[in-house]
């Protein structure tokens, strides 16, 4: 049996090397290198990727970077592009990016994906001219997206991002959470006469998915009919059956593939609402966009590639550094739902604890990826980033230009941006805070007194990410970048980055739940949980009276 990729020599050297620089300060760091910043910055088509406030030494990259060559990622990264089923749990292969870029994939692939654009755009130009209606023949004005997961969160972060990029008519709505909340709100604020619903879930038996589904379904039939569905439904989905049973006409269904998976689909027919509501035109941008990240991480030395560059930092943060979170901080509001985004793609993808040989890994793998936009997040969490008793990995990732046009306001948002990357990275010393505090004539004993509580230690790593503007093709560029540096990470860390068995225990045991209180709970743990849907029971009548 092949050994757990931390037996590697090249693993081991980084291992000790993290033990030199522990006792290192960023500010030692900058200290002794003044080209720091000449030294870890990389550009590539208007992107920067600033690494400079990294807890890294040229030798840490050096050192990272002879690991990625023994765990094989060039090797890794090829059959990935060949379409190798290198989702190996599952006997799959991973070719999300040969719906972006014509060099992945063998040719019956991209040929499939070209009919399957020539369908979407076709779709997309119909409703969107008038030549597709509604059963009444009132033209859409809302679609709604149901779907949950892959299926809800990239094509909801699009359409957000993009929404000064928005043409037609069209305004998008999602649904996803099983508490119908978000349907009903909708359904009590649209015409069904006006609706275009896309259920969108590539099994289409995902609970969630299929109750909301129904529950429009009964919404527009028991306004328009029972003929109104085939107009007003659209599905996305590789189950045929599936789509057969619920009622979803031959042309308005869009295949999906295995090879895809959730997180990784909003480049597929998955993105069908956000093509719908910015157009094919600036759809094809976005495609594009991460095209150009497919062509700079298979051609880039690894010294110069973004993910890959990405991909080690996060593994030296997680695995090397222990730094438990990576906080993902967007200083554009447009990417206000990029952390949702990014916690699915990275810690459904990465968190894992059992190796591709199936050994349980002696090492850390995906961090918690959590985040918010600056500058809000400032005034909610940042406090305990500066001074908490845990030390974090910072993303901050920000747009040159505001996506409306003005520089005024997106310069207040990079100053707080570099402030911020900067507080973290160097902090505030006490002799600094005591001198600031004499200069402004605090006596002595109030120094002595408060001092010590205006320390910020530093020292917490951050990566700084800029672009131009927040647009299709950046945001393309920017999603690849992510999906390259997890798949990096997974093969530093030798897991299957492309299953997901950890979220299917809890849908089995929800099946199994009969909240009548008929049917009573069986195994370990069946006593207390038959005691909690007694509690809901009981407290739902008296709430009720
Ligand atoms: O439960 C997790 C998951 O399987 C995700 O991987 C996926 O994106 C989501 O559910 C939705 O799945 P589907 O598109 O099949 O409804």
């Amino acid at each position: 049996m092949s050994q757990l990729n931390s037996s590697l020599p090249a693993w081991g050297a980084v291992a000790a090397h993290a033990q030199d620089l522990a006792k290192m300060h960023l500010r030692d760091l900058c200290a002794s290198d003044p080209k720091r910043w000449q030294h870890f910055h990389v550009e590539h088509d208007g992107w920067l990727l600033d690494i400079s406030r990294q807890r890294i030494t040229p030798q840490t990259l050096t050192l990272l970077l002879d690991l990625a060559n023994a765990v094989d990622l060039p090797a890794r990264m090829a059959a990935m592009f060949r379409g190798d089923p290198i989702n190996s749990t599952e006997q799959r292969a991973v070719l999300h990016a040969a719906l972006r870029s014509d060099f992945a994939g063998g040719a019956d692939i991209q040929n499939e994906v070209k009919a399957s654009r020539e369908k979407l755009a076709a779709f997309v130009s119909a409703v969107r001219g008038g030549k597709k209606v509604g059963v009444t023949g009132k033209r859409f004005k809302h679609v709604v997206n149901i779907g949950i997961g892959g299926s809800d969160l990239g094509p909801l972060l699009v359409c957000d991002a993009l929404r000064h990029e928005w043409s037609g008519d069209l305004t998008p709505h999602f649904v996803s959470n099983v508490d119908r909340t978000q349907l009903e709100d909708l359904t009590r604020s649209i015409d069904p006469a006006e609706t275009l619903v896309i259920v969108c879930s590539k099994t289409f038996i995902t609970q969630e998915t299929q109750a909301n589904a129904n529950a429009a379904r009964a919404w527009i039939v028991g306004v328009l009919g029972e003929k109104a569905p085939a107009n007003h439904f659209v599905a996305v989905s590789t189950n045929s059956q599936a789509m057969d049973k619920f009622g979803i006409a031959a042309d308005h269904r869009f295949t999906m593939w295995d090879w895809v998976g959730g997180r990784y689909s909003v480049w597929s027919a998955v993105g069908l609402i956000a093509e719908l509501v910015i157009g094919t035109d600036r759809f094809v941008e976005f495609l594009n966009g991460a095209s150009d990240i497919d062509r700079h991480f298979t051609t880039t030395p690894f010294q110069k590639n973004l993910p890959v560059l990405m991909g080690l930092i996060g593994v030296w943060n997680r695995t090397f550094l222990a730094l438990p979170t990576l906080a993902v901080l967007p200083y554009d509001q447009r990417l206000a739902r990029l952390p949702a985004y990014l916690q699915q793609l990275e810690m459904e993808s990465n968190g894992k604890s059992v190796s591709l040989n199936g050994q349980h890994v002696n090492f850390a793998t995906a961090p918690i990826v959590w985040g918010e936009p600056g500058s809000n997040a400032q005034h909610s969490f940042f406090q305990m980033l500066h001074q908490g008793t845990l030390t974090q990995a910072l993303d901050f990732i920000a747009p040159l230009l505001s996506s409306w046009g003005g520089t005024e306001a997106q310069d207040l948002a990079l100053q707080n941006c570099f402030a911020q990357s900067q507080a973290f990275a160097y902090g505030h010393t006490l002799p600094d805070v005591e001198a600031e505090m004499r200069k402004a004539g605090v006596s002595a004993a109030e120094i002595t007194r408060i001092g010590p509580h205006r320390v910020h230690e530093g020292n917490r790593p951050n990566s700084l990410l800029m672009y131009p503007r927040t647009t299709a093709r950046t945001l393309g560029q920017l999603l690849a970048l992510y999906e390259h540096n997890v798949f990096v990470q997974g093969c530093v860390w030798g897991i299957n980055s492309f299953d997901q068995f950890g979220v299917e225990l809890g849908k089995k045991l929800a099946a199994g739940i009969d909240m009548s209180g008929a049917k009573p709970p069986q195994g370990i743990g069946a006593a207390g949980l038959a005691s909690l849907i007694n509690y809901v029971a009981t407290h739902r009548q008296n709430r009720d009276q």
